[in-house]
């Protein structure tokens, strides 16, 4: 299995590229990061270094992969919610601003969505291969009840349409295809950490996350493809 998993050097990243490497099935991991990651003793791990919203240099990737042949599975595990310099999840539409929804749907919708259109035609097409991308629960619409963090649950509400929509292109090229957004469930990252405090209220760390999230994809079917589902393999509504 040759696998590509974006944001190499984030917390579930880095978790998801550690349990691929220890499956014996798994012949290449390209692990994906802005600055490329540190090779490591691993020869199946190959790091490479794009930020997901410079197009040009993912489409130059997309070359160099192809040319290595297809992919049976790509996990974009890249996303922003705050920047501990200003940025931060807002409380109430009068802390919106431009500025910050542009920096959000950059992140995490908008890159995703380059990434997709440079790897979807990578996907093997003869077998049941996979596309992933990391959302969150509170990205649904249906089951948002509290409010608040404008830009973030729109990016992610977003984001799930545009896997959706892949979901139908990608099943005229491959019925046994599977795109998904996946929610992680609350894991101990830096992304997590000004929210949740570290040690604070029970936390998955990233390595439990990783398990499960590699669990529930190697679990679902084409009759799957569009959806978004949580850690545990349930499906979180639109
Ligand atoms: N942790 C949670 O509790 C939780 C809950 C629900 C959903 N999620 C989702 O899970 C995903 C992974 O989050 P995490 O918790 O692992 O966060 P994390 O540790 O902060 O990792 C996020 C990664 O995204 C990368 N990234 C951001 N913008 C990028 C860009 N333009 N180009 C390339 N890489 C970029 C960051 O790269 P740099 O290192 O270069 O900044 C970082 O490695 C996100 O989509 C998040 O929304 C997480």
């Amino acid at each position: 299995m040759r696998v590509a998993v974006f944001g190499a050097g984030g917390g579930i990243g880095g978790a998801l590229i550690d349990a691929l490497l220890a499956d014996a099935e798994v012949e290449t991991v390209y692990g994906i990061a802005r600055a490329a990651p540190e090779p490591i003793s691993d020869p199946r791990f190959v790091p490479l270094g794009a930020d997901l919203t410079d197009e040009a240099k993912l489409a130059e990737m997309a070359g160099t992969l192809s040319d290595a042949g297809p992919l049976d599975m790509v996990i974009v595990a890249t996303g922003l919610l705050s920047d501990g310099d200003g940025l931060q999840p807002e409380k109430s539409w009068r802390d919106q601003s431009l500025g910050a929804f542009e920096r959000i749907f950059a992140a995490n919708t908008f890159g995703p969505a380059l990434v997709a259109k440079h790897m979807l035609p990578l996907l093997n097409r003869k077998t049941a291969s996979r596309f992933a991308v990391l959302s969150a629960r509170v990205g649904s619409i249906s089951d948002n009840h509290l409010g608040g963090w404008h830009a973030y649950r729109a990016s992610k509400a977003a984001l799930n349409m545009l896997v959706r929509n892949y979901a139908l292109e990608l099943a005229r090229r491959n019925e046994r295809a599977v795109c998904v957004s996946l929610h992680p469930g609350t894991v101990a990252t830096d992304l997590s950490a000004p929210f949740t405090g570290r040690g604070g209220r029970e936390l998955f760390s990233p390595e439990d996350a990783a398990r499960a999230l590699l669990g529930v994809l190697s679990g679902l079917g084409p009759a799957d493809s569009g959806k978004h589902f949580d850690w545990s393999g349930k499906e979180v509504p639109a």
